[in-house]
């Protein structure tokens, strides 16, 4: 969920607006907005569905009175509905507020609130914070002032058990913004006579470069002028003002329909900006600058942990393949909702990467913090210049894609793979992997952007195949070894934007249970390089069509039969350290077209955010 206030001259709407079309990313089930009128009343406005659907509902010809909250909202407790979108009023109507995070022991405070005749009004856990800091703002029983609004929300805070970051207005407190943060992440923005909160600064951005990172169980009273940081427990805080560099990193789609396919015909940039700087030709290595690792911490690192979510949890476990095969050190690969709570034996000299496109994945981030928490130093391979993830950890690889749009990651993912191709090379060099070895990784790193351009000439083909097969309802990916990973995200990736059911498999272990599904309905993928698994994936291919299944080959060989398959897509050939980034792409290509041919919203697909702020 994203969060955005705001307190200060100008009329407010249009800012929330403005900043919650930043915050999509975090979800766009439901979007809401309330805000101070010159009447003092309080306007509320929500509507289901994408930030637009709101932009759409809210009156055009009215002025505001520069006080107001909005939130952009990822469904966790209650369904989509308008009733569940924020902000949420106290029962009586004085308290509003926006919220991220999961309240615990909501129902404990439901009960007992309900008990003193406050009604609630909808199936959230949010709506106990609105209620409960209005029932205790009427119970101190003093002048409603600043001061008094935050004892109440201090008073109510400290009940609460879960996280959140929050934005709270008064209608009866009319100068000033509230904000608090827990487990959710929370910034301030100062401008010029006003002030903002956010979930992330880049909802702040267009206003201001001057932000405050609060931290955990801060609390934060703003006025158009002002403001002041207390903890929980009402010690007072000394801000440090963070200036934030934007580069104008406006995406744009150009001449694309949508931001998938113009990101997918980004990667050869993408990739380049990934090595750019990165690559010693003579020592054939690659350079990081940002690892905060001597040679001498990396010749004693026993192993490696890599944690991550989703798209980037499939980018680790390729990082799996290459780093124990070029550096060899055994690699182990966590989701890192798994990995917080499964108290792991680690050795002592594990290094733990943590992967993640936005920087922002509630999971990866407190994954990392429970890494750090037990001593371990923890490096962040991060697209988002400046996320919390990318802020708090020890050290990292900066991915430099520019922003990731549409929701299903694309070019994000390549380059992932590529900076863990880099970092085999890198973590080898430094240990036994030979010069020789290592130049030839290197040049076909710097080479790839050239066979990239030519694996996207395949398009047109792609296109067609995608319409002939996007009326099935299932699909099987399969792949060995390091295409495994790539297989899984293939089938995530056809899941994700088309809702068609697809598996991912190790093309061995199809035989195992996965063949049960195979029929003629069900058409397999199948990525076949040009190794030395070549003859045992074409048996598996053989295995598929004998129980008359379509078979998809992708595959870099050219001397594949073409009886063997119903289609062959062929990719250029490449090191195996970057190939699968090239069979990667087909994948992209096809989910992307046959998303198309079903007339799905390909860039915002249902359910889903780009990046998961909520346990
Ligand atoms: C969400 C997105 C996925 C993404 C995952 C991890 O679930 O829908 O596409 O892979 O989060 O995101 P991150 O930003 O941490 O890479």
């Amino acid at each position: 969920c994203g969060i955005v206030g705001y307190i200060g001259q100008d009329n407010a709407a249009p800012i929330l607006l403005n900043g919650l079309k930043r915050l999509e990313y975090r979800g766009y089930d439901s979007a809401g907005m309330a805000t101070l009128q010159k009447d003092g009343s309080i306007l509320a406005t929500r509507r289901v569905g994408k930030v637009a659907n709101l932009a759409a509902a809210l009156p055009s010809n009215k002025e505001d009175a520069g006080l107001g909250i909005s939130h952009t909202r990822w469904a966790t407790h209650g369904g989509v509905t308008e009733p569940n979108t924020h902000p949420h009023s106290s029962d009586d109507g004085i308290i509003h507020i926006v919220h991220n995070g999961v309240i615990e022991n909501y129902q404990q405070l439901k009960v007992s609130l309900s008990a003193k005749g406050i009604a609630f009004h909808n199936e959230t856990d949010s709506e106990v914070l609105s209620n409960l800091i209005a029932y205790t703002l009427k119970k101190l029983a003093e002048p409603i002032s600043e001061k008094t609004v935050l004892k109440a929300i201090r008073q109510s805070l400290v009940q609460v058990e879960g996280t959140y970051g929050l934005a709270i207005i008064c209608s009866k407190c009319p100068g000033s913004l509230f904000g608090a943060r827990k487990g959710s992440p929370l910034i301030l923005g100062i401008g010029k006579n006003e002030m903002m909160l956010a979930s992330d600064a880049s909802a702040v951005r267009a206003r201001t470069k001057e932000v405050v990172y609060l931290e955990d169980s801060q609390i934060v009273a703003l006025s158009g002028e002002n403001f002041s940081i207390t903890t929980l427990e009402e010690a007072e805080v000394i801000p440090e003002i963070s200036t934030i560099s934007w580069k104008d990193e406006e995406a744009q789609l150009g001449d694309f329909e949508h931001f998938m396919l113009k990101e997918i015909n980004e990667q050869p940039l993408a990739l380049e900006n990934a090595f750019r700087g990165r690559l010693n030709m003579s020592e054939g290595t690659c350079k990081f600058g940002g690892l905060n690792l001597s040679r001498k911490n990396i010749r004693q690192i026993d192993r490696i942990l890599i944690v991550a979510c989703g798209t980037a949890w499939h980018s680790g476990l390729v990082g799996e393949y290459l780093i124990e095969k070029y550096s060899r050190i055994p690699v182990e690969v966590e989701y890192a909702s798994e990995f917080r709570y499964r108290n792991a034996p680690m050795d002592k000299n594990t290094l733990v990467i943590v992967i993640s496109q936005s920087g922002e994945t509630i999971d990866t981030l407190e994954a990392q913090r429970e890494a750090q928490r037990k001593g371990y130093h923890v490096i962040g391979i991060i697209n988002n210049v400046g996320s919390t993830i990318a802020r708090e950890n020890d050290g990292g690889i900066y991915q430099h894609s520019g922003p990731e749009i549409g929701v299903a990651s694309t070019k994000a993912f390549t380059s992932q793979l590529l900076i863990l191709s880099m970092l085999s090379v890198y973590l080898g060099r430094t240990r036994d992997l030979s010069y020789a070895d290592g130049c030839q990784m290197v040049e076909a790193i710097r080479t790839l952007p050239k066979l990239v351009e030519q694996t996207l000439e395949l398009g047109e083909e792609i296109q067609s195949i995608a319409k002939a097969y996007a009326k099935n309802k299932d699909f099987l990916f399969l792949g060995r070894l390091e295409m495994f990973p790539i297989a899984l995200e293939g089938a995530l990736k056809l899941k994700e934007i088309s809702y068609i059911h697809a598996e991912g498999y190790p093309a061995a272990e199809m035989k195992h249970g996965p063949i049960a599904l195979i029929s003629e309905d069900c058409p397999s993928i199948v990525i076949v390089p040009d190794d030395e698994t070549l003859k045992k994936n074409l048996s598996s291919v053989q295995e598929v069509r004998a129980r008359k299944g379509k078979v998809i080959i992708i595959t870099d060989s050219y001397d594949i039969p073409a009886h063997l398959a119903d289609e062959i897509i062929t990719v250029p050939k490449s090191h195996n350290c970057v190939r699968p980034i090239l069979m990667t792409i087909p994948l992209q290509l096809l989910s992307y077209y046959i998303a198309v041919e079903l007339g799905r919203d390909v860039d915002k697909p249902r359910n889903l955010a780009k990046s998961v702020t909520v346990e």
